[in-house]
Formats: C-alpha cells, sequence, structure tokens
C-alpha cells in the first residue's frame, strides 16, 4: 500500500532536478505521472534545459517502479501546450490528483531589453499560474496543487541583487507565489481542493550549480578579475543558512511535496512553507 495508490500527479520542469525526485518519489508510493518539461534551452538562461534524453530517464526511472508515465514535451508559458500534454495524459490514466508547478529559471542574460525579466515572470510566475489554470478544471475534492517557491524571493538581496534583470524577476515572481497561494487557497478550500507552496533554499542542482551562481557568490574573486569555480562558491555557500550547511537535495523538497500531496496533510491549504535550514531567520525578509 503507497500514500498515493490510485492518484495521478502533473509535474512541470520533471526532466531532471526536483522535478524528476518528485515524479520518482510520488511514483514510489503509487502515483501515475504526467511529466512536462520545455526540452530545449531558453536564450536568457546562461545554462542548458533539461533535455530529451533527460525527461527519457525520468520516464525510466519512474517506470522501473512500476508506475504509469506519460512524458511530454511542453513549455509552461503555453498553455495550449500544457493543455496537449495534460490531454495526453488523461487519455492514458483518465484523472489527475496532484499538481507540482515546479518548473523555473534564473536567467541572467539580456539578449534585448529586460529579456531576462520578461522571460523569468513568463516561467516563475505565469507558468505555474498557467500550470494551475490547465489543471484546474479537472480537479475533484481531495487534490493538491503544490507550486515550487523560494526563500530567496522571500528574502531581500538575494538574486535581486544580482545585477540583472532575471534576477529581479526571479524574486519578484517567487515573492508573487506567497500572495497567490493565500488568495487562491481560499477560493478553491470550498471545493475540499489544496493549494501550497514550498520555499526552498539552496538546492542541488543545475540552476544552483552553474557559473553565474558562483559568481554571485564569490563578487570577491570576480573583482580580482577571476572566474569563480564550484570549490570557490562551494566555500560560500553555507552564509545563505544558519544551519551548518551548502544546500538541501532535491530528495528533501519531495518528501515535502510526498506530504502535502498525501492524506497526511489533508486540511493543509494556503500555507508557503519554508524549506531553507532558518534560511529566512538569518536574512532580512521581502515580505
Ligand atoms: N536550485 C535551487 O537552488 C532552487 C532554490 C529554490 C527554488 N528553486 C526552484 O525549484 C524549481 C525546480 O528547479 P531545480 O532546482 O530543479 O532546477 P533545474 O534547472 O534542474 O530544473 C528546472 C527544470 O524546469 C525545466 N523548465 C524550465 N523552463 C521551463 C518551461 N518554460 N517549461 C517547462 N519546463 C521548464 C528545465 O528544463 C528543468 O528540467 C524551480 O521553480 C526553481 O526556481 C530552486
Amino acid at each position: 500500500m503507497g500514500k498515493l495508490d490510485g492518484k495521478v500527479a502533473f509535474i512541470t520542469g520533471a526532466g531532471r532536478g526536483q522535478g524528476r525526485s518528485h515524479a520518482i518519489k510520488l511514483a514510489s508510493e503509487g502515483a501515475d505521472i504526467i511529466a512536462v518539461d520545455i526540452c530545449e534551452d531558453i536564450p536568457s538562461v546562461n545554462y542548458e534545459m533539461a533535455s530529451a534524453e533527460d525527461l527519457a530517464q525520468t520516464v525510466k526511472e519512474v517506470e522501473a517502479l512500476g508506475r504509469g508515465i506519460v512524458a511530454v514535451k511542453a513549455d509552461v508559458r503555453l498553455k495550449e501546450q500544457l493543455k496537449a500534454a495534460l490531454d495526453q495524459g488523461l487519455a492514458r490514466f483518465g484523472r489527475v490528483d496532484i499538481v507540482c508547478a515546479n518548473a523555473g529559471i534564473l536567467p541572467m542574460k539580456d539578449n534585448t531589453l529586460i529579456e531576462g525579466f520578461i522571460d523569468g515572470m513568463d516561467v516563475d510566475f505565469v507558468g505555474a499560474h498557467n500550470t494551475v489554470a490547465v489543471v484546474a478544471p479537472h480537479l475533484q475534492a481531495g487534490a493538491s496543487i503544490i507550486i515550487t517557491g523560494s526563500t530567496a524571493g522571500l528574502m531581500k538581496n538575494t538574486t535581486e541583487a544580482m545585477g540583472k534583470t532575471g534576477g529581479v524577476a526571479y524574486s519578484f515572481a517567487k515573492r508573487l507565489v506567497f500572495q497567490y497561494i493565500e488568495t487562491l487557497a481560499l477560493q478553491l478550500a470550498p471545493h475540499s481542493i489544496r493549494l501550497n507552496a514550498i520555499h526552498p533554499t539552496n538546492v542541488n542542482t543545475r540552476l544552483l550549480q552553474n557559473d553565474d551562481i558562483y559568481s554571485a557568490f564569490r563578487p570577491d574573486l570576480v573583482a580580482e578579475g577571476k572566474t569563480p569555480t564550484r570549490e570557490d562558491a562551494e566555500v560560500a555557500f553555507p552564509f545563505m543558512q544558519p544551519m551548518p550547511i551548502s544546500f538541501i537535495e532535491p530528495g528533501d523538497v519531495s518528501a515535502l511535496v510526498l506530504f502535502l500531496a498525501s492524506e497526511d496533510s489533508r486540511y493543509i491549504t494556503g500555507l508557503n512553507i519554508r524549506l531553507d535550514a532558518g534560511s529566512m531567520l538569518k536574512g532580512e525578509r521581502a515580505i
């Protein structure tokens, strides 16, 4: 008996990182999965997005657990692509009960005026809303929606202080998630549908492990004309959290996703949950 037997989860950004980890965790508790990822790069983002091979690996790992998975290349910025993906999943599984609006980017390039800001808003906030909007008509009592925010959005002087318009959008979009949860959860509650957000501190994924972030954590080396490495950044990473860690792992977030997706949390709704090893206690609150 799994905690999610008979349930179906729709997960965005499931090609790697936290999204893949959520797919595997929920499948291990009995859920079938509808997995979505863009599987192509976004020009304002310096690091690569998940590939079709990455998404295929998620499929392999879910199927290895004996669960069904429908994986579709789709961009959360485009409702019609999300709807087409959902329709494929519904055709196979007939229902959807859990939504993980997880896809996100930290764009650090402006190839045109405020391009990073536009992409950051479109993926990190509008993309989450598009996901909710497309799936909501199919949800029934007992359903659970989980949006991935970020502690960085809830604190001042994090991504918005990195000197790029995409970093400003990242903070703003994640901050909007906070208010979105409190606003929409109240509308969904009479239908016994729950909506919560998880706001993680740094997570050990590609969004964190890339040169832009290494530079952001070691401005001292950048000022000396050096290119900071992962090893350089790992000296500074623990500064974020009062607990003595550099970052959390995707599985730490998946454990909370499972709790929020399952009956164990059946009366928890409208919460913005920090999963941050105490970061917010140390930093300056933005909200
Ligand atoms: N890694 C961190 O330090 C950290 C901290 C707090 C919050 N978050 C949030 O966690 C979530 C998951 O990110 P991650 O850490 O796993 O990073 P990641 O870059 O490994 O994964 C993000 C996934 O989203 C996909 N994606 C990006 N844009 C998309 C789009 N338009 N449509 C569909 N898929 C898209 C990517 O291809 C990738 O597979 C994001 O919302 C991110 O903002 C990350």
